[in-house]
C-alpha cells in the first residue's frame, strides 16, 4: 500500500489526512508541519509520524505528497517532491506569482500532480457537467457562477492568502474553464471592500464581479463575497440554445415548515467542509488512483496555471478598470 506524507496541518490539512488514512489504498504515514501541536494532533488520531520535509523526501517508501501548507510554499514543495520522484496532491493555488508558476513548466507539466480543484469531485457539478456535455441546454452560451463564503476568514489568513481573486475565486475560475469547455480570452472585474474594513486595510478586497469572455463569445459571470450570513452559497447556471441547467446549494437538512405566517427551510450547509466532504473524499480516491498507476491527473499544473492567469487577469483588471486580454 503506497505511503504518503502530508505537508500542513491546518483546516484542510485535516481533512485530507482523514480521507487518506479512511482510503483503503493509502497509509498516511508522516506530517509535516512547523508548528507541532498541529502535527501532533494529526500524527495522534492517524499514527502517521511527525517528520521534516527532508525527511520525506529522502524516504523511498514515500510515494506521494499532499501539498496544504500555506499557499506560498505551494509551488516550491511542488518543485521539491517531483524532483525526489513523488506524486502530488497540490491544494489551489499552485502559487501566488504567475510569472513563477510559468517557469517551472519544464519540471511540472508532465509531473503525477493532482490540483486540488475539489469542486470538479463535488458530485452535483459533476452532474452538471454531464448534463452540459450531453448537450441537455443545447448549445452553452452563459453561465453564472455564485460563490460566496458565510463570513470572513481570520485576517492572518487574508495576509497570506494572495488575495480574493487567487484564493477564492481561483476555484471559480477554474469551474468556469471547466463548465465552458473553452478558454476565456478576456477578463473584467469589479471588486470592493463591503464587508471587513480589516480586509481593505490589508490591501485585498472582500466582494466582487468578474465577468469572462471566450474566444466564440461565450460569457461567464462570477459573483464573490466572503460574506453571506446564511451559509455556504454555492450555486452555478448555465444557460444554452435549448434551456437552463443550474445546481443549487445544499442543505443542512430537507425539513421544511410551512405555517399561516410562510414556509422554512433549513440553513445551507455552513461551509467548504461541509459543502464539499463527498467531494474531499472522492479527490483523495482519484489521489489514491494516480499513486496506482491506474490514472493520470483530471486536474493538472496546466490548470493550475491557467486558473492563476484568470485570477491574475481579474486583478490586473481591476486595478486599471478596465478589461484584459489574455
Ligand atoms: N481546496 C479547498 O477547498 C481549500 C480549502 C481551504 C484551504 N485550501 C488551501 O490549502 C492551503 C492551506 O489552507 P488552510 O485553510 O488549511 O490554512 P491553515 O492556516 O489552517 O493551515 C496551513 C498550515 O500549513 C502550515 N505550514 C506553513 N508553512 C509550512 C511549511 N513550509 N511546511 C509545512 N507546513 C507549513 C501552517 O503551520 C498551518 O498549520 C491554502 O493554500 C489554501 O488556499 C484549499
Amino acid at each position: 500500500m503506497p505511503k504518503i506524507a502530508l505537508l500542513g496541518a491546518g483546516r484542510i490539512g485535516r481533512i485530507h489526512a482523514a480521507n487518506a488514512q479512511a482510503h483503503p489504498g493509502l497509509t498516511l504515514s508522516h506530517v509535516v508541519d512547523p508548528v507541532a501541536e498541529a502535527a501532533d494532533a494529526i500524527a495522534a488520531g492517524t499514527g502517521a509520524a511527525v517528520a521534516t520535509f527532508e525527511a520525506v523526501l529522502a524516504d523511498p517508501e514515500v510515494a506521494g505528497v499532499i501539498v496544504a501548507s500555506a499557499t506560498d510554499t505551494h509551488l516550491d514543495a511542488c518543485l521539491r517532491a517531483h524532483a525526489a520522484g513523488k506524486a502530488i496532491f497540490c491544494e489551489k493555488p499552485l502559487d501566488m506569482d504567475l510569472g513563477r508558476a510559468r517557469a517551472a513548466a519544464g519540471e511540472l507539466s508532465g509531473a503525477r500532480l493532482l490540483l486540488g480543484f475539489n469542486r470538479r469531485f463535488d458530485p452535483s457539478f459533476q452532474a452538471l457537467k454531464a448534463r452540459l456535455d450531453a448537450g441537455a441546454v443545447g448549445a452553452l452560451e452563459t453561465l453564472q457562477i455564485t460563490s460566496n463564503d458565510p463570513a470572513p476568514p481570520p485576517i492572518a489568513y487574508v495576509k497570506a492568502s494572495g488575495g480574493l481573486f487567487k484564493d477564492m475565486a481561483i476555484h471559480d475560475f477554474d469551474m468556469a474553464r471547466w463548465l465552458l469547455g473553452e478558454e476565456p480570452v478576456e477578463v473584467f472585474a469589479w471588486g470592493s471592500c463591503l464587508v471587513d474594513p480589516a480586509i481593505g486595510q490589508a490591501g485585498d478586497i472582500d466582494t466582487a464581479r468578474t465577468l469572462l469572455k471566450t474566444a466564440s463569445g461565450r460569457l461567464c459571470v462570477i459573483a464573490n463575497s466572503r460574506r453571506s450570513g446564511f451559509g455556504y452559497d454555492q450555486r452555478i447556471e448555465a444557460y444554452g440554445s435549448g434551456g437552463m441547467a443550474s445546481a443549487g446549494n445544499a442543505l443542512e437538512s430537507t425539513v421544511q415548515v410551512w405555517r399561516e405566517d410562510g414556509a422554512q427551510a433549513d440553513r445551507f450547509q455552513n461551509f467548504f467542509l461541509d459543502r464539499y466532504r463527498e467531494a474531499y473524499r472522492l479527490e483523495m480516491a482519484h489521489f489514491a488512483e494516480i499513486l496506482a498507476g491506474t490514472a493520470a491527473p483530471r486536474i493538472g499544473y496546466a490548470d493550475g496555471v491557467a486558473a492563476l492567469a484568470l485570477a491574475e487577469a481579474a486583478g490586473e483588471s481591476l486595478r486599471t478598470a478596465g478589461p484584459v486580454r489574455l
